[in-house]
């Protein structure tokens, strides 16, 4: 569609900084696909003008928005619904704005883990064996609370902050480990980290270590099980030296590029009405705004 009428749905991306973001590229994609009467917009908001803006946003007819760093935890306490998911995570990535303007809080990351894992690995059997994830930042938190919930029997969650690791298992395990599915969340050393692996079913990375500009992630994987998937939630590169090792040791792998993707499509199904699909050429459009 060549321009929007005055008609035009309405979405967009908080931010600080917002110039980095993928979004607004990865929602226009959709929006020509469907040639849609809509608009995805960046926006810069400084922490401090959060709890201004966030009202205001219905009220400019914005049907709702992303949410990325640093907000997605301090966004919580502006919205008036927070959804379970987004409640057991602690964080908020994606806001739903109703008729009467009434926000309500997702987090969709979690979804787009497993998902992106699924549209590669289709019969993906999640219950099969304990999952080692590396790091406990933000992404670790959606992750761990994704796999308890698809039925993971044990997290081993290794982190350079020992304490950081000890208390995002304890909390996830309070709202979500040890239900129905009996999975929980086990602390392990830094330090092991290439010697967990026996008898694990999938290795995440979830730290930034591996990211071009960062150092790289030291880990010797030849102690996993040939069956087991190894997946990085880096996608630049695309293929990280943890991925080209886990093919070096006949592992399946998965890039982190879906995970990105797969998490738009609840927001922009929500906001503009298709359900979108991550396609070759919906990663190859985004990937070329990367940088
Ligand atoms: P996010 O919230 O987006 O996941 P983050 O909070 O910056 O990002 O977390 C990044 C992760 O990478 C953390 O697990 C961090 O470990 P610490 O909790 O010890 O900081 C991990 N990380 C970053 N640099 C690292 C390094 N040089 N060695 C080991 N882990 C590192």
């Amino acid at each position: 569609m060549s321009g929007i009428s005055g008609k035009a749905k309405i979405a967009g991306v908080i931010g600080w900084p917002i110039r980095h973001s993928l979004s607004p590229r990865l929602h226009g994609y959709w929006l020509d696909q469907y040639n849609i009467d809509g608009s995805f917009i960046p926006l810069p908001v400084e922490p401090s003008d959060l709890g201004t803006i966030i009202p205001a946003l219905p009220r400019m007819g914005f049907h709702g928005v992303n949410v990325t760093l640093p907000h997605k935890e301090t966004v919580m306490a502006h919205l008036d619904h927070i959804h379970e998911t987004a409640r057991r995570i602690g964080a908020v990535n994606t806001i739903i704005f109703d008729q009467d303007g009434q926000s309500t809080g997702h987090n969709t990351d979690g979804f787009g883990f497993t998902e992106n894992i699924l549209q590669t690995l289709i019969h993906w059997d999640f219950p099969q064996g304990p999952v080692v994830v590396l790091g406990a930042g933000g992404a670790s938190r959606a992750i761990c609370v994704a796999l308890l919930d698809a039925g993971v029997p044990e997290i081993r969650l290794l982190n350079r902050t020992h304490e950081r690791a000890r208390v995002l298992a304890s909390e996830i395990n309070n709202v979500c480990g040890r239900g129905d599915s009996g999975g929980t969340i086990t602390v392990v050393d830094w330090d092991r980290r290439s010697e967990c692996l026996g008898d694990v079913a999938m290795v995440v990375n979830t730290t930034t270590l591996g990211m071009t500009g960062k150092p790289p992630l030291e880990i010797d994987i030849s102690g996993l099980p040939e069956q087991a998937c190894v997946t990085d939630i880096v996608y630049a590169p695309l293929k990280t030296a943890l991925l080209v090792q886990a093919e070096q040791c006949g592992c399946a792998i998965v890039d982190g590029l879906g995970m990105l993707l797969h998490q738009a499509r609840p927001g922009f199904e929500a906001w503009f009405g298709p359900t979108p699909q991550v396609t070759e050429d919906l990663r190859r459009h985004v990937l070329s705004g990367a940088g």
